[in-house]
């Protein structure tokens, strides 16, 4: 479905023949009609914006690939996409982001891509580039599926005299960035904004496969593409040794128990600290010790079950929601399961789910070892998370 190339253009004649390609990501949206920040919404396992991010780095014309992000979210974009050519802030809308990209990419050739389309094949990607090299400028696009009909006149559109544009929308960069230059008013892609500058572009055949997500359907679309929403499972162990302080409290599960406490930095909740890797872990968001270092001062003496709410905001902030938790207690005493229920309910509250998802349970060693002598207390723990 190769459209329209007019006339053949002086200016990609020019072009050099060893271009330096960079394409920019744009995933610096609101997402109002998704109603949250859809390019952080998990999708595989990762943000949606970091599918996109992929298909364009294994790309092999492709030789650097930047993002742009909001603010708020530069250091998470650079720690998941260390390689890239950029990561930066957006603009307050789509053409102000696409303009920050334009300016930071080192690049003969600029690919712009809405991060929001994840499924963008290297053919599509393919295609642009020969697009751009052709004509100076090219963008996907497809046809229209459904009959299309004016509001306001409620008469017929001719469907097969449009197309629907897609991303990557391309352009030699130096085309590109004078039409931001000289913009006048704000459009919703590059290609319109190469038409206003008066400069060609041409069509290339887009896919269905591309499409944006905009919505909550389009993401359990894109979802149902990968065989449904990815679940992940993590694990974590931790042991204490009882404290010689007498006046050290007995906390386990952020429940206070009768008798002496364990030897810890922190309050030595061990059922939390294991929880807490457990969650992290499923994540793969690191381990307790990289998020409470203990020899940071801030942590010294707080509740654990601060750890356990901060691993739940981390866990939301990356997009994971909490299906169930199982925990497994070893201990000669004290005597766990007569509390278990509180447990429940605590961890439960801390964490924002429901205390049937919490299970804890106990067990003594039978007095093998060093749990078996009295010396301390272990425990083990599962996490079941689901993208949200
Ligand atoms: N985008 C951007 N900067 C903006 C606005 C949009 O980088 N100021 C990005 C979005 O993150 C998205 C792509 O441009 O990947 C296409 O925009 P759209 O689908 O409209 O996303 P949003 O603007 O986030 O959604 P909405 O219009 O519903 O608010
Ligand atoms: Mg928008």
């Amino acid at each position: 479905m190769s459209m329209n190339p007019p006339s053949p253009c002086p200016a990609a004649a020019g072009a050099p023949s060893s271009v330096r390609v960079v394409a920019a990501i744009l995933a610096a949206g609101g997402g109002t009609r998704f109603g949250g920040d859809k390019v952080w919404a998990l999708l595989g396992g990762e943000p949606v914006w970091l599918s996109s991010f992929r298909a364009f780095q294994s790309h092999p014309q492709i030789d650097g690939v930047g993002v742009v992000v909001s603010a708020k979210r530069l250091e998470d974009a650079r720690s998941l996409a260390p390689h890239a050519a950029f990561v930066i802030s957006g603009g307050a809308d789509r053409q102000a982001s696409s303009k920050a990209a334009t300016e930071a990419a080192e690049a003969d050739m600029v690919l712009v891509h809405d991060a929001a389309r994840p499924f963008v094949s290297a053919e599509v990607i393919s295609r642009v580039l020969e697009g751009v090299r052709r004509t100076g400028g090219a963008a996907p696009s497809i046809a229209v599926a459904d009959t299309l009909r004016s509001h306001e006149t409620l008469a017929i559109i001719d469907r097969s005299a449009v197309v629907a544009m897609q991303t990557p929308q391309g352009a030699r960069r130096d085309l590109l960035l004078a039409a931001h230059c000289g913009a006048t008013q704000i459009y919703t892609d590059e290609m319109a904004l190469l038409a206003a500058a008066g400069q060609p572009f041409e069509l290339v055949a887009g896919s269905e496969e591309a499409f944006k997500i905009t919505t909550p359907v389009d993401l359990a679309r894109a979802r149902m593409v990968l065989g449904g929403p990815e679940t992940r499972t993590g694990f974590g162990y931790d042991i204490h040794a009882f404290s010689t302080d007498p006046s050290r409290p007995m906390m386990l599960g952020g429940i206070r128990f009768d008798g002496p406490g364990l030897e810890g930095h922190s309050d030595a909740d061990v059922l939390i600290h294991a929880m807490v890797d457990a969650l992290l872990g499923a994540a793969g968001l690191g381990d307790i010790g990289q998020h409470f270092p203990n020899t940071d001062e801030r942590w010294r003496g707080k509740p654990s079950i601060t750890f356990l709410r901060h691993a739940s905001d981390e866990l939301k902030r990356f997009g994971w929601r909490i299906l169930s938790l199982d925990m497994a207690v070893i201990a000669e005493r004290p005597k766990i399961m007569a509390r278990a229920g509180e447990i429940r309910a605590c961890m439960g509250e801390a964490l924002d789910i429901e205390p049937s998802r919490v299970s804890v349970k106990a067990t003594t060693a039978e007095g093998l070892g060093a749990i078996g002598r009295g010396e301390g207390i272990a425990a083990h723990a599962v996490a079941t998370i689901r993208e949200a």
